[in-house]
């Protein structure tokens, strides 16, 4: 595979093995450019990326706009806060005025899923999706698998355990459909309030003993306890969570010597895993953070600077 013919990046569902696969092998061969003294390539010179966040982020907004300055696109952001959203514009109307200002991709983040369909469907910029409620955010699905592939070197047949509360969590789903199209073996461990009922239609194990699956796994993805999607109690206590499934020192001791620790962020330290497992050896979460400027370097290369003619107007 090397012709890319995507407009938009909703879900890694909507992506073939082979188009997985061209994003990691671009993203690699744009890491060295973060390395660099001048950290700046020309492919993306005179496009507009536009930044729409609807929710709070730290690492993926401050990462799309690296990507894209780094790519030397103009870079645009806007909080629905200080925008006429606040005034009782629709998301719609407010995309279409930015697409009216003719920009090439408009990255979005909001609570609620299906909005980045919703503008994928309306406009012609590229859509990008940032995380959108409890269902998808491709990039990081893409950076986590990344990051497997280089420190492990491979992904195909390798143990993934992910751990917590995978019924909200976007980043699960993306990790699970990235992981099994890439050949891993997934389990998923939680309380059983926070495992979606029938999950292992996806091909993946359940397990609710997170020291059987500590045992297993080559790499152990922890996900935050997301109090802000919770609208019902789902856990007796955070504490009782942290001592059932939290990984502390003592748990790790029952793990292979490499196995990776990774976490998307925010860690909830003391809750998910505690500072010294955060900040040890086996902890790869900082990596993630550095690999997700070169996956979505990639991502906003293949969608902007690859794209054929036709391609660009498919709306309207
Ligand atoms: N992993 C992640 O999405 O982090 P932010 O919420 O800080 O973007």
């Amino acid at each position: 595979m090397n012709k890319w013919t995507k407009h938009d990046l909703l879900d890694l569902e909507d992506l073939s093995k082979d188009e997985l696969e061209l994003i990691l092998e671009t993203a690699k061969s744009f890491r060295e450019v973060s390395s660099r003294d001048v950290k700046k390539v020309p492919a993306l010179r005179g496009k507009t990326v536009v930044m729409l966040f609807f929710e709070p982020s730290t690492r993926t907004r401050i990462s799309f706009e690296l990507a894209a300055k780094r790519l030397s696109a103009d870079t645009l952001n806007i909080a629905s806060s200080s925008s006429s959203l606040s005034k009782g514009e629709t998301i719609l109307d407010t995309a279409k005025n930015i697409e009216a200002m003719n920009v090439d991709a408009i990255i979005v983040r909001h609570p609620s899923s299906g909005v980045p369909k919703v503008l994928a469907e309306s406009l012609n910029p590229s859509i990008i999706n940032a995380g959108d409620g409890c269902r998808a955010h491709p990039t990081q699905g893409l950076l986590d698998v990344f990051t497997i592939k280089d420190k492990k070197g491979k992904i195909e047949g390798l143990n993934v355990g992910i751990v917590g509360d995978i019924l909200h969590s976007r980043v699960a789903r993306c990790d699970i459909t990235a992981l099994k199209k890439l050949g891993a073996n997934v389990t998923v461990c939680g309380p059983s309030t926070l495992i979606p009922i029938g999950i292992e239609n996806l091909g993946v194990k359940v397990s609710y003993d997170v020291d059987e699956v500590i045992e297993a796994s080559d790499c152990l993805m922890l996900l935050r306890i997301q109090k802000e999607r919770q609208e019902d109690k789902f856990l007796p206590s955070i504490r009782e969570y942290a001592k059932k499934f939290g990984i502390n020192k003592e748990r790790l001791k029952r793990a292979k010597k490499d196995m990776l620790i990774m976490h998307p962020g925010p860690t909830n330290r003391g809750v998910e895993l505690t500072a010294e497992v955060a900040d040890g050896d086996s902890s790869v979460i900082l990596e993630q953070v550095t690999n997700g400027i070169a996956v979505r370097m990639a991502v906003l290369y293949l969608l902007l600077g690859t794209k054929e003619p036709e391609q660009k107007k498919k709306k309207g």
